[in-house]
Parts: C-alpha cells; structure tokens; sequence
C-alpha cells in the first residue's frame, strides 16, 4: 500500500520509532527491501535520487515500487531523495511519487525558503509531501559532493524559522554524519537532534547513516529522528554477494544466479537495519 511521507512518518512519530528510508536503482534492490519489510511488518520508504531515475527510468521505477506496494500489505512510501532540479522534482510528482525532497541547502537560508516553499506549494496541492534540509550534509550522494570543509550543521533556530516559514511535512539535519563510506567512527551530535526536535514540530531525517554504530543511531532516534537514511550499505551487500559468487563461480552466465545470492543479502542488511530503527512490527495496516 502506498501512502504519503507525512502519513508514514506521523506514525513513527506517533510511536516513537523512525523509518528506514532505503535508496534503490533496479528491480532486485526494490524486491530486496520489499521482503525484508514484509518478513518484520515494517512501514518502509523506498528513495530514488535524481542519479537513480537517469539511470533506471522515472516510469521503471515508479512502476516496480507501485506493483510492489500492491502485492506487499505494509505502508510503503515512493520518495525522490536529494532534488535539486524543479523539473525532476516536477516530472517524480507526476509519475505518482507519494514524497519528494528538496535540496536547496547549498543555498543561503532565504533562498533555501524561497525555493523550498515553491515545492511545498506545488506538491501540497496534489496531496505529496516534502523533506527539505538545512545545513549541509558532508559527503558524496551521486551528483551531490559537499567537502568536509563545506559541511556545517543544523542551527536550531534557523531550523524554527525554515520550518515555519515553509510549511514543509519533515527536515532533514546536519549533525556529524556524512554520505558514503566513513573514514573514522561519525561523531553525531546527539543533543543537538534533541534541541532541533524540541523547536520544530515536524519529524526529523538522518541522512548519511550507512557505517553510523547501531548504538548512536538507537540514540539518534530517542532523540527524535524519524526517517533514517541507508543506501551505502546496502550497496556494499549487493557487491559484496556478487563478487563472492562470481569468485566460486567463474563461469556462470545466468543473470538470475549471479543476482539472487545478491538480493538475499540485501534483504538480510535491510531486516537488521529496520530491527535498529524499531520499524519491526509497526505497519499498521
Ligand atoms: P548513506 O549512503 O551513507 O547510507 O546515505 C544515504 C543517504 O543519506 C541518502 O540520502
């Protein structure tokens, strides 16, 4: 069942438990996440980034998470991770995205509202939610590379005023994590999750937390994050699996066997991962 970002994360707020939001480019990765959510009863969200959608096709996409949704009976959510482009963010709300991202947070706060507040506009008026961010989140997501020197974190009271000013359904924040792989442990600023999230009412969203310790990402969310990001790790699983099989077995040609080891591994990775965010056991319908 499909259903908006708002409703899936008003629940977790609701509940006390955050949602792991999981990039996807192609069917087994859809189908990987889609059986780990089915297995724990877990309401999920599936994100294409702008990279994935060049890649795989906005109406491939669309339509291997819609027939997933119909088949598999826990709250799903089709999500646009990182738009930075009005007519992709355009071109997702018309392909039957049920949320959508706007990155505008390379730019200055009032343009961040300005351009932020468009889209709320926009997709609030056919019934689809918005993620924005504020601050700058390190790191490389396909296109999108911030330096360690650019990145910055969320200030709490610029995330007041850009929540307010925006009309915006859930934030994403800047507090010590980074996109891809870690060259140390993360150092996330559990407190300062807790202060953005007693000045702003909406749930808040992790980005970059693929290698981030099971622990802090059980603190990250008692302090009040509600979506979390993963698309490194499961990557890293896809990969893996592959070049395991293909190591044993180097003369095989068949598509469906190199991928299947693959997908179960996936699924393994997304099932620990939705276990850490206490999703388990939450869909609720
Ligand atoms: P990771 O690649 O670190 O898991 O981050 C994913 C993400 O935040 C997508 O927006």
């Amino acid at each position: 069942m499909l259903v908006t970002g708002k409703q899936i994360l008003q629940h977790a707020d609701e509940h006390g438990y955050a949602v792991g939001a999981f990039n996807v480019n192609n069917m087994e990765i859809i189908q990987a996440i889609a059986q780990a959510a089915d297995d724990l009863r877990a309401p999920v969200i599936l994100q294409a980034s702008q990279g994935a959608i060049k890649y795989a096709g906005v109406d491939y996409i669309t339509s291997l998470v819609k027939t997933t949704a119909d088949r598999i009976d826990v709250p799903m959510t089709l999500h646009l991770d990182h738009g930075t482009d009005f007519e992709e963010i355009m071109k997702c709300i018309r392909s039957g995205f049920t949320s959508v991202m706007i990155d505008a947070s390379k730019h200055e706060l009032d343009e961040n509202i300005r351009l932020t507040k468009e889209i709320v506009r926009i997709a609030h008026s056919v019934g689809v939610s918005v993620e924005a961010e504020i601050g700058k989140i390190g790191g490389t997501e396909d296109q999108i590379v911030v330096s360690d020197a650019e990145a910055t974190y969320t200030d709490p009271e610029e995330a007041r005023i850009f929540v307010e000013e925006t009309g915006v359904d859930s934030l994403a924040i800047a507090v010590g994590t980074a996109h891809g792989v870690y060259k140390g442990e993360p150092k996330v600023d559990i407190d300062r999750i807790k202060e953005i999230d007693r000045v702003v009412s909406i749930p808040l969203v992790l980005h970059g937390s693929s290698g981030v310790p099971y622990n802090i990402l059980e603190k990250a969310v008692a302090a009040g994050i509600r979506k979390i990001n993963i698309d490194t790790d499961i990557r890293a699983s896809f990969a893996g699996a592959v070049k395991a099989f293909v190591a044993e077995n180097p003369d095989e040609i068949d598509p469906r066997k190199i991928l299947k080891p693959a997908r179960a591994a996936m699924t393994d990775t997304v099932k620990e991962k939705i276990k850490v965010f206490g999703s388990d056991g939450k869909a609720w319908k």
